[in-house]
């Protein structure tokens, strides 16, 4: 079975066989299948942080349940269960139409609401897990349902428990979400205040910084669906103060925040960028041309000239800063 149309680099690659789970039955018989429960196996949701380099020797279940339920409605909180094959863009879009406010800033990302605590997704001084109060997940090797409350998700940094212990052990159906009925918009991050201020908005609601996400990504991301891309290739590399001051003395521009004590996260995105990487073509890879961050397929890449691309970039950075940058993606 051809896995490209069912990832967002779209590079060719094949699985000896791919389900589509898309109710609860389909998810019994998954997990009753013994050549998914013992064989070589992945979980996909919208392929949007995948990258395959070769043909996929098992299963490859892409996880399609559907609905969203109130669980719990309070005059200034909602939580709200969110099964895990709904898309990630349309629930954020419908939650703002209801009135449930908080994810708007993650607007616009790919892929589905099951993928978002794997990585913690964030954008724009948001991440999911600030919203994510319980994870429902069934162990394929048992069958057993868990669930996983907000701290036992252990999020950081675009990480969590879903990429460590329990990596390749769960499939999961349904995230739950604590939501505000009361507006109070993040903008604190520049894209965002720039992007408001252009358009002449001094008190934005949710939906004006929604569309403002929307309207900055479409201007620095490219569109997956024409343009293969999985988001950002690395992970923003987090160092020592030390490490910073010594970068920030050679290299005056580079952008950094600081992330918690003693440790700073650079801007990889900068560091690719001014080691003069931006819009390099390789083959039919290249590095995007308004986004160092972001790796793209031009049309008929193949995963293993993509990873060429990365290894080069990689070690670009680490020749030019003597820093190691991580790729975000999972690499098959
Ligand atoms: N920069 C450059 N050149 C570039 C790219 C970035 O100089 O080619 C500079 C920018 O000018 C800016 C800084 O680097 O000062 C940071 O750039 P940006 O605001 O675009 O964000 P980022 O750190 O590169 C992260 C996330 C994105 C998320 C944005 C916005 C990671 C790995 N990436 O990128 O997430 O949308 O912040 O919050 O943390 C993703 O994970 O797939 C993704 C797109």
């Amino acid at each position: 079975v051809a896995l490209a149309p069912f990832t967002t680099f779209g590079v060719p690659a094949q699985a000896r066989r791919l389900v589509h789970v898309s109710d609860e039955a389909a998810l019994a018989a998954l997990l009753d299948d013994d050549a998914f429960r013992h064989g070589p196996r992945l979980v996909l949701g919208g392929g949007s942080n995948v990258l395959f380099t070769r043909d996929f020797p098992g299963t490859v279940a892409r996880i399609e349940l559907k609905g969203i339920a109130v669980i719990d409605d309070q005059p200034d909180t909602v939580q709200v269960r969110v099964a895990a094959g709904e898309i990630w863009h349309d629930f954020v879009r419908s939650a703002l139409a209801r009135g449930w406010f908080g994810l708007e800033n993650l607007s616009l990302i790919p892929g589905t609401v099951g993928a978002s605590p794997v990585q913690n997704i964030g954008a724009y001084g948001t991440e999911a897990g600030e919203r994510i109060v319980q994870v429902d997940a069934v162990e394929i090797a048992t069958g057993t349902l868990h669930h996983f409350d907000h701290a036992g998700c252990r999020f950081g940094y675009r990480d969590s428990v879903f990429k460590r212990e329990w990596k390749d052990r769960l499939i999961i159906t349904a995230v739950h979400f604590r939501l505000d009925r009361h507006a109070s918009p993040r903008t604190g991050y520049g894209d965002i205040s720039r992007e408001l201020d252009a358009a002449g908005i001094v008190t934005p609601t949710p939906l004006d910084v929604s569309d403002a996400v929307c309207r900055i990504r479409a201007a620095k991301l490219p569109d997956p669906a024409r343009l293969g891309n999985a988001g950002s290739f690395f992970k923003n590399p987090v160092v020592t103060q030390a490490t910073a001051d010594r970068l920030h003395a050679a290299h005056p521009g580079l952008v950094s925040y600081p992330h918690g004590a003693g440790l700073v996260k650079l801007a990889a995105g900068w560091l690719i960028d001014h080691a003069g990487l931006k819009g390099l073509v390789r083959g039919q890879a290249a590095v995007h041309d308004r986004q160092a961050l972001v790796l793209v397929n031009r049309g008929g890449a193949s995963g293993e000239e993509v990873l060429a691309l990365a290894r080069h970039v990689q070690q670009t950075v680490r020749d030019r800063y003597d820093v190691e940058i991580e790729p975000e993606p999972i690499i098959l």
